[in-house]
């Protein structure tokens, strides 16, 4: 059963290093609600790290709205981020977690990041990627 799951999650990796899914409203919305539950209570809503769990941490959750991500900020490398985590951190891995969950993850923190930048810059440049309420809500 156990390596039935690595099994698994290794197709899921590659499946996910062959290229991200587009950064979808519906997507960055469920990203938005998972972060919610999983993410605030270190990372605080915006990310800026104030999360009331982040005082008893160390090291403490980083701005990741302003400061360079370690591990890098394409959406590849912070899909990877998402999932394992950053090792000796209280940072940890979220692969339990559905990979699409981990992707809207991924496009909700890069949109944190980018908040008040132009949107084109936010994720990978995929066309459509900004337009409004397309299927929000449409799929389970
Ligand atoms: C238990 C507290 C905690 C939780 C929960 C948590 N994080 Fe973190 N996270 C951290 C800490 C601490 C760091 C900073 C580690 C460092 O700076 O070395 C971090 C770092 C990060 C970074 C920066 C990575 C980099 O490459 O520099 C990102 C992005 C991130 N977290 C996203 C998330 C997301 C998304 C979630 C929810 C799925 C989450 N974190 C949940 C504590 C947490």
């Amino acid at each position: 059963m156990r390596s039935l799951i690595v099994a698994l999650s290794l197709v899921f990796c590659s499946l996910a290093l062959a290229g991200p899914p587009d950064a979808s409203p519906a997507l960055i919305e469920k990203g938005k609600a998972t972060f919610t539950i999983n993410c605030v209570p270190c990372h605080g809503a915006t990310g800026s790290g104030d999360g009331p769990a982040a005082v008893a941490l160390n090291p403490k959750p980083r701005d990741f709205t302003k400061e360079p991500l370690k591990n890098g900020e394409k959406p590849e490398e912070l899909f990877k981020t998402v999932s394992e985590g950053l090792k000796g951190t209280p940072m940890v891995g979220f692969a339990h977690l559905p990979e699409e969950e981990r992707w809207g993850l991924t496009y909700f923190v890069l949109q944190l990041r980018n908040a008040g930048k132009p949107p084109a810059a936010a994720a990978k440049p995929a066309a459509g990627a900004a337009k409004p309420g397309a299927k929000a809500g449409a799929k389970k």
